[in-house]
This record gives C-alpha cells, sequence and structure tokens, in this order.
C-alpha cells in the first residue's frame, strides 16, 4: 500500500503496509537513522518522534497514524554542520556517551522548551523520567537541557 507522509517538512510516498511501525519506515524506506530501534515496545524512548511536536515512540505507532500529521526526526532540528538550540547543547554540555538515549533525550527536550522554556530541575527530570539511558550520562543531559532552555530564553550567549 501508498502511503504519503510528512517528515521534517517534505512529503514521501512510501510503499509500506498501514500497520507498519513508523519507525521502520523512516530508518528503512527514508533512511532517517535518528529514531533508534532500542525495545521496540515502546518502554525506553529511543525511538522517539514529534507527530505534530509531540513527542512520540515511533515503535508502536503504526505507519498510517502519521498520515494527515507532521513527522519530526531527530534529522529536522539541524544537521551536523548546523546543529539545533537543543542539539547543541548536548553537545557542548558533552551528554552523549553510547548515544543509544540520545535521539529520544534531544526530542523530548525540544517539545519541552517549546512548550515553556522556563523549566525548574524537576521539570527537566519528569520530561525524561521514561527515557531509558544505559551508561549514565543522567547528570550531563539534565545540564544540557536546562543549558539549552536557558539560551532559548537568551540568557546564555556562549
Ligand atoms: Fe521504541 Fe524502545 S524502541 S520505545
Amino acid at each position: 500500500m501508498s502511503l504519503e507522509i510528512r517528515v521534517n517538512g517534505s512529503t514521501h510516498r512510501v510503499d509500506a503496509e498501514p500497520e507498519t511501525p513508523l519507525l521502520y519506515v523512516l530508518r528503512n524506506d527514508l533512511a532517517l537513522n535518528g529514531p533508534k530501534y532500542g525495545c521496540g515496545l515502546g518502554e525506553c524512548g529511543s525511538c522517539t518522534v514529534l507527530l505534530n511536536g509531540r513527542p512520540t515512540r515511533s515503535c508502536v505507532v503504526p505507519a498510517k497514524a502519521a498520515q494527515g500529521r507532521e513527522v519530526t526526526t531527530l534529522e529536522g532540528l539541524g544537521t551536523p554542520q548546523a546543529p539545533g538550540l537543543v542539539q547543541q547543547a548536548f553537545i557542548d554540555a558533552q551528554a552523549a556517551q553510547c548515544g543509544y538515549c540520545i535521539n529520544g533525550m534531544v526530542m523530548a527536550a525540544h517539545a519541552l522548551i517549546a512548550r515553556t522554556p522556563h523549566l525548574s530541575h524537576q521539570d527537566i527530570v519528569d520530561a525524561l523520567r521514561h527515557h531509558l539511558c544505559r551508561c549514565g550520562t543522567h547528570v550531563e543531559i539534565v545540564q544540557a537541557v536546562a543549558l539549552a532552555a536557558q539560551r532559548a530564553r537568551g540568557e546564555v550567549v556562549a
């Protein structure tokens, strides 16, 4: 079946069964490898994308559910040459170790800051609570999100 999906501002037509997980379509058909396959059960958060701006676990969302909605992946937030606000903060805070969780952390943080850049430490912890980080850069990740939020508020120039 042919599905029309809008991803990162572009419209794509892919041949896929409607129930195919969105994650598979993004990675296998569109070569967007920012979202990662972790648990495949909606538990770890590594496959997170934004659906109409809301963090969504793409491993448990059928591709058909993305039709008529805007999908944003990690690639839609910036590039290696021009990282987005949150991506740059993660780089500056050295918040990545194995990288397994980073996609989900960045996508969730982007959505959180878009809702409000005025975040407490607890707001950040709560928003990232269900994203599994298995090598333990939690402290740097929270610092990165706080840094991105500060920059979004225009409080930090560097
Ligand atoms: Fe989707 Fe773990 S791979 S939540």
